[in-house]
């Protein structure tokens, strides 16, 4: 299971640059849009060389080449690991490429972090976690809510025993209107999912987490399509999608039960009717109680019902979580640092997302081993 407990170290501010020592040699497979965000955070990071990228789009490859100066471009990645033979891959690909990439990564004798969901089922993940294990190699499931400081401070109060028995938690990720006009977004069989899988996976990650990763054991939910796969002629904050190929959910609904008597519940849409987007989760104690965003704690001190806030937290961005989140996973390689996020992590969201989605296609609540 995940490291539970929290140090400072995990603050995106503290990460440092080091100087000496050991170098990572790192390879990109799927040079898309994340990719980017990880070749800035990889670039304040002395210790790490991006010495390849892959993928199937040669455009790509040119933005690689002009604007990262990656020196060893492929479009297959079994060239790549057998020219380059990198000591580490991230791979960026859609979600039904990251297992087959991962495996190969791994028995080719590589650490691997893979953007999250960690796949397309827990069947994949299994896969995963086993190659990794065979070949005596990392691997890191990407998510990098759990490094933010509202999520520490949270995971926090929890180690402190503010909540007591935290009973309920309630995750909402949910767009007015903002399904993906980029990549394979709407694509069921190379996604596995629409929001659910693709946005409702940060909101849960971090919110499980917190809770202390009880072990998920049913599932009941709903998925509906109503939008996404009509003409996209809509007013949206990313226009023109590819709707004649949507084949996911716009709005998706979840229950989970977990062992230990906690109950979550999902929200998560592309393209819900409702006021502005939303991107929290709420927590019900039998001692206290939370809001990840803006961050509080519901508690009873000295005598009354108080209200605590943060006097302080650090600055968190994209920039500087996916620096917290590669960092983690680069001391991981290069000292044998504790990994905060391995795959059995990625492991357990997924057994949620795929209960949902099970229960949605079988209009029953389904049991998760
Ligand atoms: N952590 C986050 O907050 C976050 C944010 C966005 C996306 N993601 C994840 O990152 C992944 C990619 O998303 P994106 O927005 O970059 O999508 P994208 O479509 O912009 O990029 C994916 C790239 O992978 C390439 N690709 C596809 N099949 C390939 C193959 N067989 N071999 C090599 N390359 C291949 C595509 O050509 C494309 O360039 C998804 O799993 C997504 O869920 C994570």
């Amino acid at each position: 299971m995940p490291n539970e407990s929290v140090s400072t170290e995990s603050f995106a501010s503290e990460v440092t640059k080091p100087t000496k020592g050991p170098k990572l040699r790192l390879a990109i497979i799927g040079c898309g849009g994340i990719s980017e965000t990880h070749l800035k955070a990889l670039k304040t990071m002395a210790d790490v060389e991006v010495v390849a990228g892959v993928d199937i789009k040669p455009e790509r490859l040119d933005v690689m080449r002009e604007k990262y100066g990656i020196p060893e471009l492929f479009e297959d990645w079994n060239e790549m690991l057998e020219k380059v033979a990198p000591d580490a891959v991230s791979v960026c690909t859609p979600n039904g490429v990251h297992a087959p990439a991962t495996i190969a990564a791994a028995k080719a004798g590589c650490h691997v972090i893979t953007e999250k969901p960690m796949a397309m089922n827990p069947a994949e993940c299994q896969q995963m976690i086993d190659a990794a294990k065979d070949a005596g190699k990392l691997l890191v499931c990407g998510f990098q809510f759990r490094y933010h400081p509202n999520t520490q401070m949270l995971v926090r109060a929890r180690e402190e025993d503010q909540f007591g028995d935290i009973m309920f938690v309630k995750c909402q990720a949910l767009r007015r209107r903002g399904i993906p006009n980029w990549g394979v977004f709407g694509q069921k069989e190379l996604q596995g999912g629409g929001p659910m899988i693709d946005i409702g996976v940060h909101v849960i990650e971090m919110a499980h987490y917190t809770m202390g990763s009880p072990k998920p054991v049913a599932a009941s939910g709903n998925v509906w399509t109503y939008l996404g796969d009509k003409s996209s002629n809509v007013v949206s904050q990313w226009p023109g999608w590819d709707w004649e190929t949507y084949t996911v959910e716009d709005l998706a609904i979840g229950q989970i039960r977990f062992e230990n008597g906690a109950v979550m519940q999902i929200e998560a849409s592309f393209a819900a009717h409702i006021e502005k987007d939303v991107w929290n989760f709420t927590m019900i104690g039998d001692k206290g109680g939370a809001r990840w965003d803006p961050t509080a704690i519901f508690t009873d001190r000295a005598g009354t019902m108080t209200n605590t806030t943060a006097g302080f937290l650090p600055k968190a961005d994209f920039h500087t979580l996916f620096i917290s989140k590669l960092r983690n996973f680069v001391d991981g390689c290069l000292h044998g640092k504790q990994l905060e996020c391995p795959g059995e992590a990625g492991m357990a969201v997924q057994k949620i997302l795929d209960g949902v989605y099970r229960s949605a296609e079988a209009g029953s609540e389904v049991t998760i081993d």
